[in-house]
């Protein structure tokens, strides 16, 4: 008789911790290892007693093959598990700029640690789509195109570990964020909490990003959002070059694409204003030099300038000018965008899909963002970064921040 030979399954034992029952990630880990066609046994789950204690999980999975398990781990380290192994994190040396070894770690947007020494180390500049450099004795985020010869970065799946965020603890937070997205909800209750986000903000000293479209500009935002500046809820202005055109153009000429903001009827020759605002902007040399030279006297970028408030105008394809001040090199840009959002506290993102996402994108997850735009997928795609951080409101944003303004304080 033949002995039959049995292929032993493959076997990882994981730990995860955290607000796992509420946050929906328990059943995520579930899911995850059913899907790569695992299984799993619960070795210990310690369920949080309190608001504040976290829940402990322990699991052995099991997948039919290492390419199956390695897929699954993968996933399961995306959701806060990490192996039982009490390795440290592998590094492999960069030989070339830009150029990783293929088995490189790629970020999340959730708070990462790195074992090394048996001790774990945050990674700093949190952010997804980075690969991750040991460098002056810490772990960092960087992006592929940052890769230099000589880098030291981790690659493989052991000795990290995730930390996905889960819903906010806080009354006030709590109570924001658990409403994902809505066309439905009131816009004034969306107004008066993101209202208490910005106070708080502002009172706690954490940075306020604002990204916007110029559709803040058309819809009669740019009166409000430049009073919000003035108060001083604004730490940075992160938009594209139409914004600053339209803005320049409402401030100059009073209209928006031509159409005056005054009666919304389209003005004599109006089409032609646009560029009456950027030929206006590029005798005066600069935004800047125009608010100096007296040209620009209110709106959103002379508040910008006139209070030290950073502003950041990255380019596009559909540029016309483009103004002197728009950045047209794609990764200075980026660049400039992510120096911004560097310590926010807090993100509104209003009227652009570009310049939202792209903003997503380089934010770790647990920065609160709200998002609006009239269009739905756009508030949900921002609300899908990070559970219970992000809200999306489904309203007009001209309309939106005239509500918000009027429950602003001055703070200055
Ligand atoms: N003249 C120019 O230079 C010029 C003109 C237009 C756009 N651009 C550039 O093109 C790029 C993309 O432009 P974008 O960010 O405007 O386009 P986008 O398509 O990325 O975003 C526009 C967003 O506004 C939303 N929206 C429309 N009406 C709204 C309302 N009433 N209230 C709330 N949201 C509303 C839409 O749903 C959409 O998500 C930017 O970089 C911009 O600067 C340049």
């Amino acid at each position: 008789m033949t002995k039959k030979h049995v292929k032993p399954a493959l076997q990882e034992v994981v730990e995860a911790e955290g607000h796992l029952i509420d946050s929906h990630i328990m059943e995520q880990i579930f899911d995850t290892v059913v899907e790569y066609h695992g299984r799993f046994e619960v070795e210990h789950f310690h369920i949080g007693k309190t608001n504040a204690e976290p829940s402990r999980l322990r699991l052995r999975v099991e997948a039919p093959s290492s390419a199956d398990l390695e897929l699954m781990l993968g996933q399961l380290l995306g959701l806060g598990c990490t192996p039982v192994d009490g390795s440290d994190a592998v590094f492999a040396v960069v030989d070339r700029d830009r150029c990783a070894p293929e088995d490189f770690y790629s970020t999340t947007n959730h708070r990462t640690l790195v074992r090394r020494g048996g001790e774990w180390h945050a990674v700093e500049n949190q952010r997804m789509d980075a690969l991750i450099v040991w460098q002056d004795g810490k772990p960092w985020a960087r992006r592929l195109r940052d890769l230099k010869a000589g880098d030291e970065i981790v690659v493989g799946m052991r000795g990290i570990r995730v930390i996905p965020e889960s819903k906010e603890r806080d009354r006030l937070a709590f109570a924001f964020m658990s409403n994902g997205t809505s066309s439905e909800r009131q816009v004034e209750t969306a107004v008066r909490q993101t209202a208490a986000m910005l106070k708080h903000a502002v009172e706690n000293g954490q940075r306020v990003v604002v990204v916007a479209g110029p559709v803040v500009v058309h819809t009669g935002g740019a009166k409000p959002l430049a009073s919000m500046i003035r108060k001083g809820f604004v730490s940075a202005l992160l938009a594209g070059n139409a914004l600053g055109v339209h803005d320049a153009e409402a401030a100059m000429i009073g209209t928006s694409l031509g159409v005056r903001l005054s009666d919304g009827r389209q003005a004599e020759h109006g089409h032609r204003n646009h560029m009456r605002a950027i030929n206006m902007i590029y005798h005066a040399g600069s935004v800047a030099e125009a608010v100096k030279q007296g040209k620009l006297k209110k709106g959103i970028l002379y508040e910008c300038v006139a209070n030290n408030v950073p502003f950041v105008l990255a380019g596009s394809l559909r540029d016309d000018g483009p103004l002197p001040d728009t950045i047209t090199d794609m990764n200075q840009a980026q660049d400039s965008y992510a120096e911004q959002l560097r310590g926010a506290g807090l993100v509104l993102c209003l009227g652009s899909m570009l310049h939202s996402i792209a903003t997503g994108n380089m934010l770790p997850g647990w920065v609160k963002t709200v998002c609006v735009d009239i269009n739905p997928a756009v508030a949900t795609k921002l609300s899908d970064r990070g559970t219970g951080q992000a809200l999306g409101v489904v309203t007009d944003v001209g309309m939106f921040l005239e509500l918000l303004d009027k429950n602003l304080p001055e703070v200055k």
